[in-house]
């Protein structure tokens, strides 16, 4: 019998890939988003890619009453991938009350709800190698230390992380895997879902393809004066689809009974560390554009140089990153030039 699983923030980025490898998978989901950041015709895309319409809920996770009701109203559910949260850095740190009140509420009523259930329930947090700061050591494992967070929302990631470890000592059923993202890029090679940035974009991928498609004079790289090879900051990009699969593969082992501890982190990355100028190269070679991009100051809170070790995932999992940097970067372009009718 498939497992029916709820997808928060289904319709999002890195949601509504997964929603995809799950459906593909087997698995019988729901998908709810409250459609703050994401567009209901993405639903149209994970329907094209996979014959299958999932169910839609259009919801509100801040709604306790409303969160109640869902879970009354589908009592087959068996686990949740919880994407749907605010998610930027400088919004973060403006208005920090929103993020604390959406992104912990959320996860608060999600797990009240789950509890009433009284049963087991395999739950997969949206974590980010953001809770590791500038780690001492590379390549990063899960063994890093936790550093301050640098913002509201990298804090939502840590107490998110400490709410659920809690929740796993304190009732048996709950199974967690919260999964640490490096930097998730790229779109489904069938271009019909990718990252929809509203308003400019703060992340270096949709900036550049943007910046290609001309919707952009220029492309700032920020500071080349680091301690690295070329100056320029380190990250691990991996491709969307390569992180949903992580997701499936996780929730697999809650289902099968397969944890060492009912609460676990992995970190998903590609393992391999590339500069922002290696990034623009690759993008140039791929994409066959010549990209407009000028040095200027370094960004304040960014972190000089960070990529996975993914020794943990790789065994424990059995998953591991396929795509190259190169063809994430394509299917970034791709899903570009179909937005802007290039
Ligand atoms: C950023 C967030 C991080 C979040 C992650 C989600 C900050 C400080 N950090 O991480 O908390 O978890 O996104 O994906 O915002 N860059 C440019 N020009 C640009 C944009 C970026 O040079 O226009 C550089 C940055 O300086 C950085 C690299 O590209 O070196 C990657 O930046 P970005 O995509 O924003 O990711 P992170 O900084 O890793």
């Amino acid at each position: 019998m498939p497992s029916k699983i709820l997808v928060t923030g289904g319709l999002g980025y890195i949601g509504s890939h997964t929603s995809v490898e799950l459906i593909q998978q087997g698995f019988e989901i729901i998908i709810v988003d409250d459609l703050s950041n994401s567009s209901i015709e993405v639903l149209d895309g994970i329907k094209k890619i996979t014959g299958v319409s999932p169910e839609f809920v259009k919801l509100n996770l801040r709604d306790k009453k409303e969160v109640n009701r869902l879970f009354e109203a589908c009592p087959d559910l068996s686990g949740i991938i919880h994407f749907a949260a605010h998610k930027a850095v400088g919004e973060s740190i403006d208005q920090p009350l929103k993020y604390y009140q959406n992104n912990i509420g959320s996860l608060i009523n999600l797990l009240q709800a789950i509890e009433s259930m009284r049963k087991r329930f395999s739950f997969i947090f949206s974590s980010s190698c953001t809770v590791y700061g500038q780690a001492d050591k590379l390549p990063i494992t899960e063994k890093a230390p936790i550093k301050k967070a640098e913002s509201p929302y990298g804090n939502t990631k840590q107490i998110g992380e400490e709410i659920l470890y809690d929740s796993t000592r304190s009732n048996r059923l709950i199974k967690v895997i919260s999964l640490r993202y490096f930097n998730p890029i790229g779109g489904h090679p069938s271009i019909e879902i990718g990252e929809l940035p509203k308003g400019k974009p703060q992340n270096l991928v949709p900036f550049i393809t943007q910046t290609a498609a001309g919707i952009h004079k220029n492309l700032n790289v920020f500071g080349n004066d680091y301690p690295t090879l070329d100056g320029t900051c380190i990250r691990d990009y991996i491709h969307v689809v390569d992180l949903a699969e992580a997701h499936v593969s996780g929730l697999k082992r809650m289902m099968a009974n397969e944890q060492n501890d009912n609460f676990e982190v992995f970190n998903l990355g590609t393992g391999k560390g590339k500069s922002v100028l290696e990034v623009i190269k690759i993008f140039e070679k791929v994409s066959g554009v010549n990209l407009n991009y000028e040095i200027v100051e370094r960004r304040p809170g960014d972190i000089v140089e960070a990529y996975a070790d993914t020794t943990k995932a790789n065994k424990v999992l059995r998953w591991k990153a396929k795509n190259d940097l190169g063809e994430a970067l394509k299917t970034a372009w791709e899903w570009e030039k179909k937005l802007r009718n290039i």
